[in-house]
């Protein structure tokens, strides 16, 4: 039906239409062209009147997004409403945690409702196409945009990339639907060095083991459309890369949607030194299977030509063009292409759900790294409290990279969140200590702070990362706290009195000399407008800690990347001639997995349904967990498994399964996992899927470094293949 209607449209279209339609361009970005005198607005308006563009983003709320459609209605032949997008990562204005830190929340389900809230947000203003979730698997804390993503593991960043595409993809009936854009593809996590942008070459396996899991799930979950990222990927920059866009996404995955480059990649296209031209690099991206250019015009300016001469075969452009109509018909923008409701405007005050909403995902989020002596939680009638730290006041900071749609004035900083939790007699002393990146041996602010925590019980130090010291092209060689905050932890230390502090950070830090100085570590991430309700809720023990990293913090720079799900190797570290550094450890500081709690919970033995299974049986296991502790708290029950020996070598462990339960003090829970038998499979020689025979060992415990764990073995049939 969808299609009928499409083709109908396409049937009146004219071939500059139709490149027209695989053209989308940046409306925030805003030039003058200095020979013409025109504003890139006034271009691209004029381009829209002749029906020459199909999508257009960065706009500035409903009432300028009602105008373009006007355009559109008014002026055009087909009167084909625009795509309307937007970079929504993490909330619009209201802005929720950073994804990083949503992940440490092991709660895909809350995600799914941090999507769907958000994209509920950007319709009242227009925008049915929201540029995520960015489900890049990446193990590099350098790099700037693992604020934005799921962190290292594949099956984590899967689960994570199905709840996310269902939510952002809420269907509130025609014009009040959101088509999710999940991100990048493909392994642009991987940049080398962990610099932005930067050279992808990895291996086939490396490929389908750990990069293309989410982007599977992505596509089995019902995404409408996929973003090929910049990066190039053994050679060729994903845009014109063909096996990744025809081969697999459509031939292997059947994915149906709108591929969309990122933001002038067909123009990277001769700078990556792959295209002599732009009509080169046109020729490149719309054989490769590239639907729509993002802001470079090259489809526009070149297509129609390359049809003509018959380098491109129209039937191609066609197909492009009949994916865009269905998806514009999908979200019901013929139906309804004006901004249907104003509840959730930007202009409109927080929805009051939404707020709360970012609170519990805010308190989800924070990571208890350390607590020496039981110094946390804090009592709330505490004579006096230092709030130091140069981002305890800030309201700016927490709401971290991509979130121009959110506004200070909504964030709750820390010092609000400790001061709005405290007894009125609490006398809270403030000090801002030292800028966020200042100079490394500056003393400025430092006495300041000195004499604030002097005077006070205890202290609470906002430490961290600039909003803008993480996200894209925001990478850092050094992963330690920025400028002189050392300075002013060793200052805060000397006093004698408990620290506690706080990480504000979009990403992994390597800090392994704060445990010398702290009391109690929290990472406290970039956590939205609620983030300083949220951190008090942990700091005061109104939320018992339940966020577990999800990407391993180094100790040092030296070790990156670092990560959980890796090769024994045959040497594995041990001593000299083994697989170590002779100036550092191996082990990480913090590793994937691993929080802590205000309660204890211990694991009883697990226990397997049978110690034998066939290549084609799914596993059931199940595990005792009991609350030994005084206070009620979550856990997130994790299952590891390791395939002994293989046809090729495995990691020393994978995570197959989690459970995030709720405990009341006193109490035990069975909890049952049925680990599908997909998840022991391996891909061997011949790049096929395959259950192999033999002895696996699984771990269930509370992260990646620590568990119980059984074996068993796999017997069946030669040549099984799981697809
Ligand atoms: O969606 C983004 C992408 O993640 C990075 N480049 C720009 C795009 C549009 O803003």
């Amino acid at each position: 039906e969808i299609r009928k209607q499409a083709e109908a449209i396409l049937g009146r279209m004219t071939l500059e239409e139709k490149a027209g339609q695989m053209t989308q361009y940046d409306w925030g970005f805003n030039p003058i062209n200095p020979d013409t005198g025109l504003s890139q607005r006034e271009v691209i308006a004029d381009q829209i009147e002749q029906g020459l563009v199909g999508s257009v983003f960065n706009l500035s709320g409903a009432k300028e997004s009602d105008e373009l459609q006007r355009l559109v209605l008014d002026k055009t032949a087909n009167g084909i409403p625009l795509l309307i997008g937007r970079d929504i990562i993490h909330g619009y204005r209201t802005v929720f945690p950073i994804p990083l830190a949503q992940a440490s929340a092991w709660n895909p389900e809350l995600a799914g409702k941090t999507a769907a809230a958000s994209s509920r947000e950007g319709l009242a203003d227009g925008v049915a196409w929201v540029f995520a979730p960015m489900i890049d698997v990446t193990r590099d804390p350098r790099w700037g945009r693992i604020a934005e993503s799921i962190g290292e593991d594949p099956y984590l960043a899967s689960a994570y990339a199905e709840a996310w595409v269902e939510g952002a993809q809420t269907d509130d009936g025609p014009g009040s639907a959101a088509a999710s854009c999940p991100k990048h593809f493909a392994a642009y996590g991987l940049a080398e060095a962990g610099r932005d942008y930067n050279t992808v070459d990895l291996s086939d396996r490396m490929l389908r083991e750990v990069i293309l899991p989410p982007f599977r799930k992505a596509v089995e979950s019902g995404a409408l459309s996929i973003m090929a990222s910049f990066n190039e990927i053994n050679g060729i920059p994903a845009c014109a890369n063909r096996y990744l866009l025809t081969t697999i996404l459509r031939e292997e995955w059947g994915f149906e949607g709108v591929v969309v480059s990122d933001y002038g990649a067909l123009q990277e296209l001769i700078v990556h030194g792959i295209a002599a031209n732009e009509e080169e690099a046109c020729l490149l991206s719309i054989l490769a299977g590239t639907d729509m250019d993002m802001s470079s015009g090259i489809y526009v300016r070149y297509l129609p030509k390359l049809v003509r001469e018959g380098k491109v075969p129209e039937s191609l452009v066609d197909e492009s063009v009949l994916r865009i109509l269905a998806l514009k018909i999908k979200l019901g923008l013929f139906e309804r292409p004006f901004v249907k409701s104003r509840e959730y405007a930007t202009d409109v005050a927080l929805p009051e759900a939404h707020v709360a909403l970012a609170r519990q995902s805010g308190r989800e989020s924070i990571v208890l790294l350390r607590n020496e002596r039981q110094t946390l939680p804090l009592r709330k009638d505490v004579a006096s409290i230092a709030v130091v730290g140069p981002l305890a006041g800030s309201t700016k900071d927490p709401l971290g990279c991509w979130s121009f749609d959110g506004r200070p004035d909504d964030v709750v900083s820390v010092l609000e969140g400790v001061r709005h939790a405290v007894a009125s007699s609490t006398t809270l002393h403030i000090a801002q200590g030292c800028e966020v990146n200042s100079d490394a041996d500056s003393e400025e602010g430092i006495a300041e702070a000195v004499a604030a925590i002097a005077k006070a019980d205890v202290v609470v130090l906002a430490l961290g990362e600039a909003f803008d010291m993480s996200g894209e092209a925001r990478c850092r060689t050094d992963l330690d706290l920025p400028g002189n905050q050392r300075k002013l932890a060793e200052a805060a230390a000397k006093l004698g009195k408990p620290v506690v502090a706080l990480l504000l950070s979009g990403r992994p830090l390597a800090i392994p000399w704060l445990a010398d100085y702290a009391d109690a570590i929290i990472q406290a991430w970039h956590l939205g407008v609620q983030s300083g309700h949220a951190i008090a809720d942990v700091l005061f023990g109104d939320y018992n800690p339940s966020g577990r990293l999800t990407a391993t913090f180094p100790r040092n720079v030296g070790q990156v990347p670092i990560y959980y799900y890796r090769k024994k190797t045959g040497r594995p570290p041990g001593g000299v001639y083994t697989s170590y550094y002779i100036d550092s450890t191996t082990e990480p500081l913090y590793p994937f997995g691993y929080g802590l709690s205000y309660t204890t919970m211990q694991y009883g033995t697990i226990r397997l349904a049978g110690a034998t299974i066939g290549r084609q049986e799914d596993l059931d296991v199940s595990v005792e967990v009991s609350n030994v502790g005084n206070r009620s708290g979550e856990e997130v029950v994790q299952v590891y498994i390791r395939d002994e020996a293989a046809s090729v070598t495995q990691p020393l462990k994978k995570l197959v399964a989690f459970r995030k339960i709720r405990l009341n003090a006193g109490e035990t829970q069975t909890v049952f996992f049925r680990i599908p038998s997909s998840s022991l499979a391996i891909i061997d020689a011949e790049m096929k899927v395959t259950v192999e025979p033999g002895t696996f060992t699984l771990w269930v415990g509370p992260n990646s470094s620590e568990g119980e764990s059984v074996r068993f073995s796999v017997e069946g049939p030669a040549d099984v293949s799981v697809g």
